[in-house]
């Protein structure tokens, strides 16, 4: 039931947010009940809390790592490239063996946090809805869903998709799906919506209205997970159907290895709560989180984070001593996000200072320039602080991600530097098997065609020289 405005009025002066209903009277009637009820749904002593908490601390708001030059910090203990089998002695054809097992018996999951709000990208829906594919122009998530299907039907398996959003884009992103028949994976594929928190000015920590009636709001960070499965049942379902292992993603990562069945052996076989992919650094100032070893626990250091002295330290060799970045591509038992489940705090919140349209006091639009409101987010890498045994597994770079972040005006993770990597990517894949490939041409491969350079090696319709443009997909291979 919708509160009256009378029985607010006091909770709102309370908690020192009367401003929200500075324009009451000129609010229609609809318009009124929605404020009400958007009102009606804020944890007002949460809001107050979380933002006392970054004005005293001046930024972080929980890191228990924000002082780090006083820790003990080195690069993790990882499986490098360059070596075969991990301390415990699981070698790498042992994890294959593994992972396919677990996959083959239905034992994994997929979940893939897209409830992001694609705000550099500057893209007016779902980030998941954009076009990314080099020739076919295949989705975001058209990319997702392929790969998934490829991987099903290789393994003659299922593997349950949770997909998360978020408020702003999930009727849109249902009704994509709908539209779609979910591209013949209705039976594998779940959605899930987080959170959203209010978004407060960064001075004053009051919160901001949008519109006359309408909150300003922003989703709780992918670390936002657990409360959402946990909202949903979804962590029950899947523990019921068997579930023993999640790989997670972003959707952003066309390239994201997703069930890859080398980590989740090496996960399994380790025995690990988590086990985390990492690639190299490019460089000190590489805007990648840092995977690093705090007094023997494996942690995650924000590259704004990460003392530019400890960034640039180099070993004997010349190479970054840390270089561990973090690429968002995860294994997680289910056990132990059943941990964090009954833990609500196991995940604090952080501060990001945020550039937020709002209306002011007059009901002015205002369009800032500068940063000027905080947004709270929860991250899921803070996990790690409370995970029993955490691997790290390193991959190329090359091989495993191309984020889409930013436009194409910038100079990293751009829709155009994503596009590059998978067709260099798969480029490649078809010069190791013998083809004779143009320079500057574009390849994309459909992962029903072949999902890795062993599969396009064992294809018996390889073409001997490709001269065009070209997108090999398994109804037809065509060029343009
Ligand atoms: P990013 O931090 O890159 O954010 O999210 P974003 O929303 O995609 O883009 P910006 O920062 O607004 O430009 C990394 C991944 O985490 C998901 C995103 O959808 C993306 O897959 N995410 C982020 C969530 O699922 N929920 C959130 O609250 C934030």
């Amino acid at each position: 039931m919708t509160p009256t405005l009378s029985s607010i009025v006091e909770q709102l002066r309370q908690a020192g947010h009367s401003h929200l209903l500075d324009f009451v009277d000129q609010l229609n009637e609809t318009e009124l009940q929605s404020l009400l009820q958007q009102i009606a749904y804020l944890d007002f002593e949460l809001v107050n809390q979380l933002f006392t908490k970054f004005r005293d601390a001046n930024n972080p708001l929980t890191s228990n790592i924000s002082a780090t030059s006083s820790l003990d910090i080195r690069p993790p203990d990882a499986l490098r490239l360059d070596q075969d089998n991990t301390p415990s002695g699981v070698t790498r054809s042992q994890a294959v063996i593994e992972g396919e097992r677990l996959l083959r018996a239905g034992k994994v999951a997929a979940l893939i946090v897209a409830g992001g709000q694609g705000s550099r990208l500057g893209f007016d829906k779902p980030k998941g809805m954009f076009p990314i594919g080099p020739i076919s122009q295949r989705t975001l998530y058209e990319m997702l869903v392929y790969k998934i299907d490829a991987l099903q039907r290789h393994y003659e398996t299922t593997i349950p998709l949770l997909i998360m959003t978020s408020p702003s884009v999930h009727d849109e992103t249902i009704s994509y799906f709908e539209e779609h028949d979910y591209f013949g994976l209705s039976d594998s594929i779940e959605f899930f919506c987080q959170d959203t928190l209010p978004v407060v000015d960064s001075q004053s920590g009051q919160i901001l209205l949008q519109s006359p009636h309408t909150i300003s709001v922003s989703p709780t960070g992918h670390g936002g997970m657990i409360a959402a499965l946990v909202a949903d049942k979804l962590l029950d379902k899947c523990q019921q159907a068997g579930i023993e292992h999640f790989f997670f993603g972003q959707i952003d990562n066309p390239l994201s290895p997703i069930c890859c069945a080398e980590l989740i052996g090496f996960h399994s076989l380790t025995d690990s709560a988590v086990t985390l992919q990492a690639i190299t650094k490019q460089n000190a100032q590489d805007k990648t989180g840092n995977i690093v070893q705090i007094d023997d626990r494996i942690q995650m250091i924000e590259y704004t984070e990460m003392p530019p002295q400890l960034a640039a330290q180099t070993t004997a060799d010349g190479q970054l001593n840390f270089w561990a970045a973090n690429i968002a591509v995860h294994i997680f038992q289910t056990s132990f996000l059943q941990q964090l489940a009954q833990n609500p705090t196991a995940l604090p919140f952080h501060p990001a200072h945020k550039t937020v349209a709002h209306i002011d006091h007059l009901g002015n639009q205002i369009d800032p320039a500068e940063p000027n409101a905080i947004k709270f987010e929860r991250f899921i890498f803070d996990s790690l602080s409370v995970s029993p045994k955490t691997t790290v597994i390193e991959a190329d770079r090359n091989l495993v991600f191309a984020a889409v972040k930013n436009p194409v005006s910038a100079s990293f993770n751009t829709v155009d530097t994503c596009r590059h990597a998978i067709s260099a990517l798969h480029r490649n894949w078809l010069i190791a098997a013998g083809v004779q490939v143009d320079a500057n041409i574009t390849v994309e491969i459909d992962p029903c065609w072949a999902r890795n350079a062993q599969q396009v090696s064992e294809r018996s319709d390889l073409p001997p020289t490709i001269t065009a443009d070209i997108f090999l997909t398994s109804s037809s291979s065509t060029a343009r």
